[in-house]
């Protein structure tokens, strides 16, 4: 490992599952000092548990503002001012979202509270704590917010459409004050979040069809455009989607 974010201090959401544990984890690995954040402290803690050196774990609800604040003045106090902020926690409500004649309307708010409020709300804090200095602010979106892929997921495929618009203005309205903001694309990749595909051999066949690469993704597999756009080496990078998903919605 080479310790391309030596110096750097980063927040990641979601960072006790999935990607966003990953994530975190690389960027710890990579020199970074890493708040991972999320509403399941005890699995942050576990995650951080894992690690040697000084990352931290905090509470953060990120559908809560004043979650959103406490954490982040949490991290202030233990890391100091934040270089990079991850926003990726996320949720998909399968068995409930819908194709949109059948979705309920609680269905939509609930995914889109997490998803998109939630993402706007550590994005406002974000730039918030680097405003002055610059930073990197990277949101995890979706294959389903680009094209039709999430086509029975009504929700979701519209929360991560909201994500891709919210980075877009984010990174036009604060480029001159240095803060760069972009969005990762993961394709399908195997975590808890997509038990439904994983466990069931069709559904799992179908989207390992749909997917150039012909085969799943994993959490390792979004770690180093994470750590690229964390890093200095992005200085020239903003307001773009980055894809990491086997060719899905490129090919
Ligand atoms: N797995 C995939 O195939 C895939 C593909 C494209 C995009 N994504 C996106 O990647 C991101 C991470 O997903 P994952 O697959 O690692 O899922 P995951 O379920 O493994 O992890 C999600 C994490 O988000 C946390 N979380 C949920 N709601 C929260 C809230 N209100 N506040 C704070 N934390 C909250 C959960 O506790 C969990 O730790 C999500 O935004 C997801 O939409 C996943």
């Amino acid at each position: 490992m080479t310790e391309r974010l030596q110096g750097k201090r980063a927040l990641v959401t979601g960072a006790a599952s999935g990607i966003g544990r990953a994530v975190a984890t690389r960027f710890a690995r990579e020199g970074a000092q890493v708040v991972f954040a999320d509403r399941d402290l005890p699995g942050a803690r576990r995650a951080v548990a894992e690690l040697p050196g000084t990352a931290v774990a905090v509470e953060m609800d990120v559908t809560d503002e004043d979650s959103v604040a406490a954490a982040h003045a949490q991290a202030l106090a233990e890391v100091g001012p934040l270089d990079v902020v991850v926003a990726n926690a996320g949720v998909q409500l399968f068995g409930q979202d819908a194709p949109v004649a059948d979705l309920d309307l609680n269905v939509w708010r609930r995914t889109i509270e997490v998803n998109l409020t939630g993402t706007f709300l550590t994005v406002k804090h974000a730039v918030q704590a680097m405003r002055g200095r610059g930073g990197s602010v990277i949101c995890t979106g979706s294959p389903t917010g680009l094209n039709g892929e999430g086509r029975d997921f009504t929700a979701y495929s519209s929360s991560k459409a909201g994500i891709h618009g919210l980075v877009r203005t984010v990174a036009a309205a604060y480029a001159h004050e240095g803060i760069r903001v972009n969005t990762v694309v993961p394709g399908y990749t195997e975590t808890p979040l997509v038990t439904a595909i994983s466990g069931d051999a069709d559904s799992r066949a179908a989207i390992v069809a749909r997917t150039p690469l012909g085969r799943p993704g994993t959490p390792a597999d979004v770690e180093g455009i994470m750590v690229y756009l964390a890093s200095d080496e992005a200085a020239f990078a903003t307001g773009a989607i980055f894809r990491v998903d086997g060719g899905m919605t490129s090919l």
